[in-house]
C-alpha cells in the first residue's frame, strides 16, 4: 500500500518499488517515521508572513464547536466520508512569525530548558536510526547558536524528563538509543555555570517521558511510559535536591497521578506553588517483538485533554480540560503573565483514516480564571517542539511538522527556529 507522499516524491520507480516493499512490511511504523524521508519539500512558504492563512482555519460548519469540552465529540462525525483531514484544527488568530537561524541539527523528542537568555536544546533523534548525545545552546540576546557540548555517555537520548532551578538542569531517565529501544533509569544534573555533569540516584524504574518538576525542594518524576514503552505508569517519586546535589540516597514514593491522567508526553508545570499536569497520552509505538534493532511499530494510543493540579493538600484536583486532547508537549510550554502557554502537539487520530494528527494552535491557560483559550497558530502544525520565551518573544525549534496546510500528518523532522511577539495581557 503506497502512501500518497511517496507517489508525489521525485523517486525513481525502482526506489518506489523498494520503499513500497519496505513499507508493506512495516506499515505501522511508517505512519510515524515516513518523515525521515530524505526528500525535503519546503512547504512553509504557504504559511509565512503576509500570506493569507485560510489554511489552518477550518470550515466552522464542518468541525465540532471549539466550545465543546474536548474533541472526542468529533468521533460522532466519523461516519461521514467527507470528514476532512484537518477537522481537528480550531479557529485561531494569525500571528506574524519570523524565521531565525536554524539549530545545528534537526531533532525529534529532544528536550529544552531556558535559563536567562540561553536556550539549551538537548538530545533527540536525528533520524530513526541515529540519536544525538549533545546539547546545542542558542543565545536569545545575540540571536545566534553559540555553543555545543556533550552529554554523559550513559544519559538517555530522547524522552528525557528535564527541569531547572535557574542554574542546575536535572535530567531524569528517558529512552537510551535509537528506534524504540528501552529506557534507562540513570539520571543526571548539569551545572550550567561550570558545564559539569554529575550523576543522581537512578529512578526506581526506568521511564519514557516522565513528568519531571522541582516542587517544594524536591525533584519529582511521575507517570511516563513503562519499560515496554507502551504501558502508562502511574507511579510518582521524589527526591530532595539542593544546588545540584541529591540530599537523599533514594527516591521515595508519592501520591500516584490519577487514573486516566497518564501524562506520558504531557506538560508538567510548577507555578504559584502548584504542580500542573496537562494533556498527554496512554500508549505509544513500541519495539516489534524479537526485532534485533528494536524496530518501532505503532500501537493503540489515547490522547487526553485532562488537566490535574497538586497543591498543598497533596491531592490531585481536576481542572478544566484543554480545548482539545493534546500530547507530545513536554517541552512545548512557557509561563508568561500568570498563564501557561502551550504550542502544538498531537491530538486524537483521525476517526476515519486513523492517521496521526498534529496540532498547530497555541493554547493559553489563564491561571487567574482557570480558563483555556486559543491565542494563535504556529507557522505549521508540529509535535514535541521545544519552546522558549524571552523578552516578549515566543520561540520554538525542533520537532516533527505536518505535511502541509491541508495534511496534518507528521512528516519532516525540523531544525528550524521561529519566533513571534507574544501578547498575554493580564
Ligand atoms: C462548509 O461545509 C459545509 C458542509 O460540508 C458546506 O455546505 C459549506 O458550503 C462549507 N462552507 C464553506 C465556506 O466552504
Ligand atoms: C549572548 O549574547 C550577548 C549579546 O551579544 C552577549 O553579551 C553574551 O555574552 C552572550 N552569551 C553567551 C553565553 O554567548
Ligand atoms: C520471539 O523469540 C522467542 C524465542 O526465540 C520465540 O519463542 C517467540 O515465538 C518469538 N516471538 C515472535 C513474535 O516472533
Ligand atoms: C505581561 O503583562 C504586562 C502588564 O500588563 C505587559 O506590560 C506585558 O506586555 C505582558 N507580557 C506579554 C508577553 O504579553
Amino acid at each position: 500500500m503506497a502512501r500518497p507522499h511517496l507517489l508525489h516524491s521525485p523517486l525513481s520507480p525502482a526506489k518506489v518499488v523498494f520503499l513500497v516493499a519496505i513499507l508493506g512490511t512495516t506499515l505501522v511504523a511508517s505512519f510515524f517515521w515516513a518523515s525521515f524521508s530524505s526528500v525535503y519539500i519546503p512547504i512553509s512558504s504557504n504559511w509565512v508572513i503576509g500570506r493569507p492563512a485560510h489554511l489552518l482555519v477550518p470550515n466552522s460548519s464542518s468541525i465540532p464547536s471549539p466550545k465543546r469540552e474536548d474533541a472526542f465529540a468529533a468521533r460522532k462525525l466519523g461516519s461521514e466520508k467527507s470528514l476532512p483531514p484537518t477537522f481537528a484544527d480550531l479557529p485561531a488568530p494569525d500571528l506574524l512569525w519570523e524565521k531565525m537561524p536554524p539549530a545545528p541539527v534537526p531533532r525529534l523528542d529532544g528536550a529544552s530548558i531556558v535559563i536567562d537568555n540561553l536556550f539549551y536544546v538537548f538530545a533527540g533523534y536525528g533520524s530513526l536510526d541515529y540519536v544525538h548525545s549533545h546539547v546545542d545552546v542558542y543565545n536569545f540576546s545575540s540571536d545566534t547558536w553559540v555553543d555545543r557540548f556533550d552529554m554523559p555517555k550513559d544519559m538517555a537520548h530522547s524522552h528525557l524528563g528535564v527541569v531547572t532551578d535557574g542554574r542546575y538542569i536535572y535530567v531524569v531517565s528517558g529512552q537510551y538509543g535509537p528506534q524504540c529501544r528501552s529506557p534507562t533509569s540513570r539520571s543526571f544534573v548539569l551545572d550550567t555555570q561550570t558545564r559539569t555533569w554529575k550523576s543522581l540516584p537512578p529512578l526506581p524504574a526506568a521511564r519514557y517521558s516522565p513528568c519531571t518538576q522541582l516542587w517544594r525542594g524536591r525533584l519529582h518524576a511521575m507517570g511516563g511510559g513503562k519499560e515496554n514503552r507502551h504501558t502508562p505508569a502511574l507511579e510518582h517519586w521524589s527526591i530532595a535536591v539542593k544546588d545540584g546535589e541529591a540530599l537523599e540516597k533514594e527516591w521515595r514514593s508519592e501520591i500516584p497521578i490519577p487514573r486516566g491522567g497518564p501524562h506520558r508526553f504531557g506538560a508538567c508545570v510548577v507555578v504559584n506553588d502548584r504542580l500542573f499536569s496537562i494533556g498527554g497520552q496512554e500508549g505509544d509505538f513500541m519495539a516489534k517483538p524479537n526485532s534485533s534493532i528494536f524496530k518501532c511499530s505503532r500501537r493503540h494510543e489515547v490522547v487526553y485533554a485532562d488537566v490535574y493540579m497538586l497543591d498543598e493538600e497533596m491531592k490531585w484536583k481536576t481542572l478544566p480540560p484543554m480545548p482539545k486532547p493534546d500530547s507530545h508537549i513536554e517541552c512545548s510550554w512557557v509561563v508568561v503573565n500568570n498563564s501557561i502557554v502551550i504550542t502544538g502537539g498531537t491530538t486524537e487520530k483521525h476517526p476515519v483514516t486513523k492517521r496521526m494528527i498534529l496540532v498547530g494552535e497555541i493554547f493559553r491557560f489563564n491561571l487567574d480564571t482557570m480558563t483555556w483559550t486559543v491565542i494563535g497558530k504556529l507557522p505549521f502544525r508540529v509535535k514535541t517542539t521545544l519552546t522558549g520565551f524571552y523578552n516578549g518573544w515566543l520561540y520554538f525549534t525542533s520537532g516533527q511538522r505536518d505535511r502541509g496546510p491541508d495534511n496534518p500528518q507528521p512528516r519532516q523532522v525540523i531544525s528550524e527556529l521561529w519566533r513571534t511577539k507574544l501578547s498575554i495581557l493580564m
